[in-house]
């Protein structure tokens, strides 16, 4: 790839272009050159040699500053526009052709408005800018399970990042042949330049529309370099088309992430898990057990597609190839492994910078140093009132960096999921395991996932945010039939041994003070220790109405006690009490939302329902 001096007008996709490029994507490149007007059009290959000159060029504009390499090397600081800091839930569409497929829980845009104010925001949007062709692959290269996709987009810094988060370059546009599927994904971050307009480090508008045509499988995102609504392959790609088409397919595109666990006899297990934003998928897929005889190996952290496999097992491949991770809270008590992955390679965005040029935030170390440069340029000291990085800062960094990448992470016939497991954040009411009775209960936890809002954080203690699956803001169709869908994979897999158990966790648990009751973190081994002894057949649970549970002696809490023993009897309810009034609370609440879809709640969730209430009563 080379950066050069701007021709006069855009030229034909087919000049630049290696010669046997499919002619799908050399139709579409050029359509969007035609409508964008970019003053040149660069094919990624996806080489060392485009990364340097990438590199070179956001340094030159002031869009990245290069860290010190004695500390950081090949790192580089991003700081966005104030305004882009996080994917934009109200900017983002489902345009299905009827509302209903959409669903309650997505903002719908009827297609026939939508495309003409697509068009109409991306005239001319690239004026003044170069146009990339960024060909990927989600999934290793050429597995069977992987899905293919061409972003072009007017910002190296999505170029960068696709880079480090996808299999990015030529191997995959030679993939495409003329009748192969993929995924169009069109950028653009709303900024064109006229002659002698000057640029700015961080190129977006107040203007944005993150769009998805489910129908046609289309992406359109416009207005922003950050995060989800720019690396399209993410959650655009990989999670809303992705789950319309492994509805079409017959597999699942799911918010989850992927470990593979070994115990002490050494058998190994793959895990799947799903949990809302900020709630812990990073810190859970780089765990470092406190229990001996256990490792815990990564595959993923965020996304899962899991298909099934005509043995009737659930086989999962992590669609990534890097990490795009919460910077806040990652320090040596939390995630040491996430630490030691950003040893170098690692791009970070709106972080604190050090005076020794390298990066800080917090709870990277419990005592911030004495001066920082903010995520927003402004000098920062202790003793300030703002913090230092912004809340969803993040690191982009690859995979294979990561000290507990597991051998098998990249097999393209991925790994055999042997439980998953839903949680949430809920300092009442969810116990800290239980195990689902069957896969039609599992699907009923998994659809009344939530998180509960505090007093001090939110205002109305006890009201929840529905997190159903952890696909909120992720599903591309209605939540109802996604449901459904999951009923029917668990149909095809069958209850006949191997399908993967299922299981929810809450480690948010909170006494009367207030404090987290579980220790969480490193501790959570003891967690999966139960779970995947019962996988292994080796223990009996206890029936409640939630589900079933451990018996007191089956969970490790040795040395958990505040006489360093196991832990007391006031601590166990604290984690495992199910109180009938509230739960009952709970029931309604969740009746309230199935009554939200119109009737299309399969019968066999609200069954489920009638019979979490008779078992409470
Ligand atoms: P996305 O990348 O946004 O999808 O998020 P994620 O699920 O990867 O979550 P992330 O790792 O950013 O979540 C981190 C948050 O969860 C921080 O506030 C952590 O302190 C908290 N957290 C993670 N594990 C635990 C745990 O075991 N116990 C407690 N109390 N907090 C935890
Ligand atoms: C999330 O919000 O769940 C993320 C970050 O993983 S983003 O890729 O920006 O959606
Ligand atoms: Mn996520």
């Amino acid at each position: 790839m080379t950066v050069e001096p701007r021709p006069t007008a855009p030229r034909p996709a087919a000049d630049r272009a290696p010669e046997r490029i499919a002619e799908s994507v050399i139709g579409w490149v050029d359509s969007i050159a035609a409508l964008t007007t970019p003053d040149d059009i660069v094919w990624c290959d996806g080489s060392t040699r485009e990364w340097d000159e990438l590199t070179r060029l956001m340094l030159a504009r002031g869009t990245v500053t290069q860290l010190n390499p004695e500390h950081r090397p090949h790192s580089f600081l991003a700081r966005s526009d104030p305004n882009d800091v996080a994917r934009v839930e109200d900017r983002t569409f489902i345009c299905s052709e009827r509302q209903v497929d959409a669903g309650p829980t997505n903002n719908w845009a009827d297609p026939s408005a939508m495309r003409p104010t697509l068009r109409r925001v991306f005239a001319g949007s690239m004026r003044g800018r170069t146009m990339y062709v960024v060909p990927f692959s989600m999934g290793p290269l050429g597995s069977p399970l992987a899905r293919l996709g061409v972003q072009v987009t007017d910002s190296p810094y999505v170029v960068t990042s696709m880079a480090i988060m996808t299999r990015m370059g030529s191997t995959a546009l030679d993939l495409i042949g003329d009748d192969t599927p993929w995924v169009p994904a069109v950028h653009s971050v709303g900024a064109p330049l006229g002659p002698g307009d000057t640029d700015v480090p961080w190129p977006c508008s107040d203007t944005k529309y993150i769009c998805h045509f489910p129908e046609t499988l289309e992406i359109w995102s416009y207005g922003s370099a950050y995060g989800g609504n720019a690396l399209l392959a993410k959650k655009a790609f990989a999670l809303r088309i992705a789950s319309v088409m492994g509805r079409r397919e017959g597999w699942l595109a799911e918010h989850m992430l992927i470990l593979k666990v070994t115990n002490p006899r050494g058998r190994v297990f793959h895990v799947a898990a799903a949990f809302p934003s900020a709630c812990g998928k990073t810190n859970l897929a780089m765990l470092k057990p406190t229990i001996p005889g256990w490792t815990v190996e990564t595959i993923g952290d965020d996304i899962a597609w899991l298909h099934p496999g005509d043995d009737g097992t659930l086989r999962a491949i992590n669609p990534e190839a890097g990490f795009f991770g919460v910077a806040p809270g990652t320090g040596a008590s939390t995630n040491q492994t996430a630490v030691d992955t950003l040893w170098g390679n690692t791009i970070f965005t709106n972080v604190a910078l050090r005076d020794d040029g390298d990066v800080w935030w917090e709870g990277l170390t419990d005592t911030p140093p004495a001066h920082l440069v903010d995520w927003q340029g402004n000098d920062w000291t202790p003793a300030s009132t703002t913090p230092a990085a912004h809340p969803n800062s993040r690191f982009t960094v690859a995979a294979h960096q990561c000290p507990s990448i597991a051998d098998d992470w990249d097999d393209p016939n991925g790994v055999v999921i042997d439980a998953i497991i839903f949680g949430g954040r809920r300092a009442t009411n969810v116990p800290l395991v239980v195990e689902a009775r069957d896969w039609q209960h599992g699907v009923f936890l998994g659809a009344t996932i939530s998180s509960e809002k505090t007093a001090a954080a939110e205002g109305t203690v006890g009201e929840l945010r529905r997190d159903p699956f952890a696909m909120l803001p992720f599903c591309g169709y209605n939540m109802a039939d996604y449901w459904a869908h999951w009923l029917e994979v668990g149909e095809r897999l069958g209850q006949g041994g191997g399908a993967p158990r299922m299981f929810q966790v809450n480690w948010f648990r909170k006494d009367a003070d207030g404090s987290f009751v579980w220790p969480g973190f490193g501790e959570n081994s003891r967690v999966l220790e139960w779970i995947l002894d019962r996988v292994d057949d080796r223990l009996e649970a206890v029936d409640s109405a939630v589900g079933l549970m451990p018996a007191r002696a089956d969970l490790n809490t040795d040395g958990l006690g505040d006489d360093g023993g196991r832990l007391g009897d006031l601590e166990w309810d604290a984690l495992f009490d199910v109180d009938t009034a509230s739960w009952l609370a709970e029931v309604a609440a969740t009746e309230e939302f199935f009554d939200t879809f119109d009737g299309r709640v399969p019968a066999a969730l609200r069954a489920q329902l009638s019979e979490l209430r008779e078992r409470l009563l």
